[in-house]
This record gives C-alpha cells, sequence and structure tokens, in this order.
C-alpha cells in the first residue's frame, strides 16, 4: 500500500479549520487503502521561540487533536517527530546537497524572516523545509496531504530526492502533494485575503478546533464580508464570501454552483448561520474527544511511544542505507 506522511506544528493551543480542511480531512480519508505515517513536528516547531512547558503540552494536544479527527491506530502509525532521530540525522545529510539560493527562495522562509528581521530569525528557520524534506524521504513516502501553503516546500523535496537519486543511486521514492481543491487555502475570516494561520494579529477571523462552539458561531457570524448581497463565488471581488463557499463546500461535500443557487436571493444572514452551524457540527465531536483524551496524558504518551517505535525502525533503516551511499564507515 503506497506510504503516506504528514505532519503538522504544535505550535498552540489548538489547530485551526485551515489545518482541518487543507490537510487533516484528507489525512483520515486516506487510511482505508494507503500506508499512513502522521507526525507531529515539534523540531519544527522550535524554528521560532517556544516556551518548554507550552510546547509539551501543544505537542499532546496536536496528537489528540489528531486520534480525535479520526486518525486511527490501527491504520495509521503516529509519532511525535523528535522521538526519532533520524529525522534530525537525514535533514544534516540533504542540508549538504542543498543550495544556499535555493533554500534563500523559498516565500514562507522570505515571508516569516521580513516579519521578524535578520537578528530574530534563526538558521533552523532557513533549513526548516530541509527538514521537511527529511520526515517525507525517510519512509518511501508516495503522497503527501498538504495544504496549498506547503507546495513549494514539496517541490523542493522532490528536487532533493532527484538529487541525491541522481549522485548516489537510486536511494528515495519522488513524492507526489496531494492537496484539496476546495479547501487548499482557508482565509482568516476577518481578513479574507490573508491565510488563516495561527500567528494571525487578532484572534477573531482564525477559527480554532477547540474553541467553544460558541465562540465559533460568533467568529463566522461577525466575518466579513462585502457590500453586495449575493452569495457568489467570485476571489477578487468577493473574497470573504468566496472563504465562507469554500468553507462550507469542505464541511458539507456539497459543490459550490450548488450552494450558490440554495443562497440565491437570500442575502448573507442565513447564509452565514449555515455556515457557522457546518463547521460547529464538524469541530464540536473533535473538540470533545480531545478534551477526553487530554484528560490521560499518560496514556497518550504511550501511544506515542509506540507509535515512535515503529517508525525508527523504517526510519533507521533508511538512514544506514543513506548513510552507507554517502560514504560514511559503519560503527564495526
Ligand atoms: P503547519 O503546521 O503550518 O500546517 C499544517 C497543515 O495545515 C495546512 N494549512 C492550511 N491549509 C489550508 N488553509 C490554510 N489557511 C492552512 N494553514 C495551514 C498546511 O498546508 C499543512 O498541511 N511544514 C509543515 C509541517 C511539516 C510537514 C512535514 C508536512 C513538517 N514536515 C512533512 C508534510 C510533510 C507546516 O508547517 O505545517
Amino acid at each position: 500500500r503506497p506510504v503516506v506522511f504528514s505532519g503538522m506544528q504544535p505550535s498552540s493551543d489548538s489547530l485551526h479549520l485551515g489545518n482541518y480542511l487543507g490537510a487533516l480531512v484528507n489525512w483520515v480519508a486516506l487510511q482505508d487503502d494507503h500506508d499512513p505515517i502522521y507526525c507531529v513536528v515539534d523540531l519544527h516547531a522550535i524554528t521560532v521561540p517556544q516556551e518548554p512547558g507550552a510546547l509539551r503540552e501543544a505537542t499532546r494536544r496536536t496528537a489528540a487533536q489528531y486520534l480525535a479527527a479520526g486518525v486511527d491506530l490501527d491504520r495509521s502509525t503516529l509519532f511525535v517527530q523528535s522521538q526519532v532521530p533520524a529525522h534530525a540525522e537525514l535533514a544534516w545529510v540533504l542540508g549538504t546537497l542543498t543550495g544556499f539560493g535555493e533554500a534563500s527562495r523559498m516565500t514562507q522562509f522570505k515571508d516569516k524572516s521580513a516579519k521578524q528581521g535578520t537578528d530574530a530569525t534563526t538558521v533552523g528557520l532557513f533549513t526548516y523545509p530541509v527538514l521537511m524534506a527529511s520526515d517525507i524521504l525517510l519512509y518511501d513516502t508516495q503522497l503527501v496531504p498538504v495544504g496549498d501553503d506547503q507546495r513549494q516546500h514539496l517541490e523542493l523535496t522532490r528536487d532533493l530526492a532527484g538529487r541525491f537519486n541522481s549522485r548516489f543511486g537510486e536511494t528515495f521514492v519522488v513524492p507526489e502533494a496531494l492537496i484539496p481543491k476546495e479547501s487548499a487555502r482557508i482565509y482568516d475570516l476577518q481578513e479574507p485575503t490573508a491565510k488563516m494561520s495561527k500567528s494571525a494579529q487578532s484572534e477573531a477571523g482564525l477559527v480554532k478546533v477547540m474553541d467553544d462552539p460558541a465562540v465559533t458561531a460568533k467568529k463566522f457570524r461577525s466575518a466579513v464580508t462585502d457590500t453586495g448581497r449575493e452569495v457568489r463565488y467570485d476571489l477578487r471581488e468577493k473574497p470573504g464570501i468566496s472563504n465562507l463557499l469554500d468553507i462550507l463546500a469542505a464541511t458539507t461535500g456539497r459543490s459550490i454552483p450548488e450552494l450558490e443557487a440554495e443562497y440565491d436571493g437570500r442575502g448573507y444572514g442565513d447564509f452565514k448561520k449555515d455556515v457557522a452551524d457546518a463547521v460547529v457540527e464538524r469541530l464540536a465531536p473533535i473538540r470533545t474527544r480531545t478534551l477526553e483524551l487530554l484528560e490521560d496524558p499518560a496514556e497518550l504518551d504511550r501511544l506515542l511511544a509506540i507509535g515512535a517505535e515503529r517508525a525508527s525502525e523504517r526510519a533507521e533503516r533508511m538512514l544506514r542505507t543513506v548513510y552507507d551511499r554517502v560514504g560514511f564507515v559503519r560503527r564495526g
């Protein structure tokens, strides 16, 4: 069965609707006929400063949200990145194959570092996509379910795999990104031209999985729209309405034209309420289940340890092959 790999950063108290619709929904769907490996990427999270206690908490919360959303340990491997040292080890090797200019062209790095300034920007943030390539390439991954913002990182991963293979012989599978149609890019409800992101200035437009349902409903009621009245998909003229249409389509499985027809002549009020209801209906049970799972952190840690054990075995095998091909002497 084709290997699927993906991960999310534990850098907040909750995943958001973009993480859920852009990636997690696909993670769950792929479990039937694939061999999925899902990771909480704590090594990636520390590329920006994290408070240690909060990081530990967020790591467990992220894992609990994966499980609550439907990641099933009978069909998927779930683990924490820092518990499998091969990720950092392969990243070192791949870093030596990555051009400085190539890494400098990563738009996420350019955006984040421009915001932070050179002195606050770490080398870790710069090499972040190389570590992501390492995550993916360690497992013969064929498919990587992610949101649209990871497209460029996937291209780099494919380039690095191809480069290693041509220099040292066929070693890595060259992976494909799996990016959803409607929900590849969910926007902030208050600023519908900016991607929904945990680092948003204000939380008013950030829909969190772990928000109280009343809070989620309120965020949708106050979502920014435009001055017209028509519920019509038009990214340029109506970014707010188009975002809500994408969200409703992704949560209900209905098509955009179907939804446009349904709200024809009905104004924004009904529409926004229905989007809120649909999202709450999806997220509320996930929140409840996450809170239940978090009541027993020792059990959660135990499940994660089993996942790390399984992932390590596979990752170690690949790392040994890579070390051999590169010319490292095995410990005798
Ligand atoms: P992260 O933690 O920023 O985001 C996790 C996933 O959520 C998707 N996403 C979105 N999708 C739609 N709309 C949005 N507004 C939105 N915001 C985030 C992201 O595309 C991602 O799929 N670099 C990765 C983590 C990572 C990874 C990996 C992913 C590390 N190693 C290996 C895949 C494979 C990241 O920062 O995700």
